[in-house]
């Protein structure tokens, strides 16, 4: 069977277009990353868009992510939040931090995101030791060797309802290899592991298509 994957594309241009997702900030926040040389790996406007509307409609007023990049997923995410909300995001590469510092500055959303620069799980491990209080909505995507470790600390930062969502599971079908070789699919299919015998999530995983290529989510919701 062939796949066609420019009509992916086509679809996701098709919807940005109709349903009017991307706007002036958000291209100006991508045009900042490729200017600056980040990879061009933030999630698709469409994406972005379902990250906003999941954290909006179930009130976040608390938001972590972990993998920051350029700030494109953060200014979606941050959007979703009250005007007292507020989100805190974790990158290890320090480009990345200036480039997205500018970017939530222009997107007028600097006052709600803390940026904590340094290797995710030492913000994460500064975080469980604050007692800081818990936080609504995770959203999972950086290094994928690690995912276990941030779910682990996903579990510890949050409450009886939160979600967690994780970005990047299905990578082109390769997650469904038991023998993958691929170090990044290897810590997906370990996270995944540890999240099926966690008895206080209810989780499932959706597959997705476009301008990203064949890849997918996990929303993961601790039980109330
Ligand atoms: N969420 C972004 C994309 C993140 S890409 C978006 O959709 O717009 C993954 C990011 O994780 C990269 O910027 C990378 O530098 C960062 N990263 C990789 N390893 C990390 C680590 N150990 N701690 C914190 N960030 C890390
Ligand atoms: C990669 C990382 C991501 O977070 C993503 O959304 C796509 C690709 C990567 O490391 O290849
Ligand atoms: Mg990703």
């Amino acid at each position: 069977m062939s796949v066609d994957t420019s009509r992916w594309e086509e679809v996701d241009r098709y919807y940005d277009a109709a349903l009017s997702i991307s706007d002036p900030e958000l291209l100006h926040a991508l045009d900042r990353s490729v200017d600056a040389g980040l990879p061009e790996i933030a999630v698709a406007p469409n994406q972005g868009r379902m990250l906003s509307i999941l954290a909006a409609s179930m009130g976040a007023t608390r938001i972590l992510e972990i993998g920051t990049l350029g700030g494109y997923s953060t200014i979606w995410l941050a959007r979703a939040l009250p005007d007292d909300g507020k989100l805190i995001t974790c990158e290890l590469d320090k480009k990345h931090v200036e480039v997205a510092r500018q970017n939530l500055i222009d997107a007028g959303l600097a006052d709600k995101v803390t940026i904590q620069t340094g290797p995710a799980k030492d913000s994460l491990a500064a975080l469980a030791s604050q007692n800081t209080p818990p936080f609504d909505f995770v959203f999972i995507d950086a290094d994928k060797e690690s995912y276990t470790t941030y779910f682990e600390f996903a579990l510890k930062l949050t409450r009886p309802g939160s979600l967690i969502v994780l970005d990047n599971v299905v990578r082109t079908g390769e997650v469904a290899n038991p023998e993958t070789t691929d170090s990044r699919v290897q810590g997906v299919r370990a996270c995944v592991d540890r999240l099926s015998r966690e008895t206080r999530v209810e989780a499932t995983a959706i597959q997705t298509v476009g301008a990203k290529g064949y890849d997918g989510f996990i929303l993961a919701r601790i039980r109330p």
